[in-house]
């Protein structure tokens, strides 16, 4: 099938019946633990210009994962994810589609903000693939924790992360790629980018897809 790797195993956008395990191996840590243990974390150089790492959040026993990008700058001072614009974005969205948020655990490919300093402004840096698979560590333990039954790749980072390759998420928005280990990873815009439209038209038309993405995330919930 092309674009596939030896990392995933199939491709589809049509509804799968999900496996989960009933309870996550002894040796996975509670997500305490981990958020405990990565406010140290030096896997790469991000955590010298940031304020804190920004871990995931939500029920231990979550169905549904969403990744994004890294922590904005709300965020990096908050020490929570999805908080400042593109997290009410992406909260309006779940409930516009009805997604129950206390079955969502959100979190990021990256758990330091990546910025250059303007003046008073920290403008975001993309992080680049060093950093994202240095951060891979901790995304791999809160979904060995989790056993979510979907992750949601909020962008191409996150789908990078959760992939393991390049992912044209424009392209492949809005289908499903099962993992090699049983996971399925729903593909879609990052929530920023409607954010970032100029045209309210444009805007209104992006967050409707987006709408639509989130009531896919919904069935797929159920499926
Ligand atoms: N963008 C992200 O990808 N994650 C956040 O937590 C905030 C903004």
């Amino acid at each position: 099938m092309a674009g596939t790797t030896p990392h995933e195993t199939t491709i589809s956008g049509r509804r799968v019946r999900a496996t989960r395990a009933e309870s996550p191996p002894d040796d996975a840590a509670p997500i305490a633990e981990l958020r405990d243990e990565a406010t140290g974390c030096r896997r790469c150089p991000l955590w010298r210009n940031a304020t804190q790492t920004v871990f995931g959040e939500g029920p231990e026993d979550a169905e549904v994962i969403f990744v994004g990008e890294q922590p904005g700058d709300q965020e990096d001072r908050a020490g929570k994810p999805f908080v400042g614009p593109a997290g009410r974005m992406l909260n309006a969205t779940l409930e516009d589609a009805d997604v129950d948020r206390r079955k969502v655990y959100v979190t990021n490919a990256v758990k330091h903000f990546k910025f250059e300093p303007r003046g008073k402004r920290r403008i975001h840096s993309k992080p680049n693939a060093g950093e994202v698979q240095a951060c891979r560590w901790w995304l791999d333990k809160e979904i060995g924790r989790i056993r979510p039954r979907l992750a949601v790749a909020l962008g191409s980072t996150a789908a990078q992360s959760l992939i393991g390759r390049a992912v044209p998420v424009l392209k492949r928005r809005g289908e499903v790629i099962e993992r090699n280990d049983g996971l399925r990873v729903f593909i879609t815009i990052h929530p920023s980018l409607i954010l970032r439209m100029r045209e309210e038209e444009d805007k209104e038309a992006e967050r409707e897809r987006f709408l639509k993405d989130m009531r896919k995330v919904k069935q797929l919930m159920a499926g």
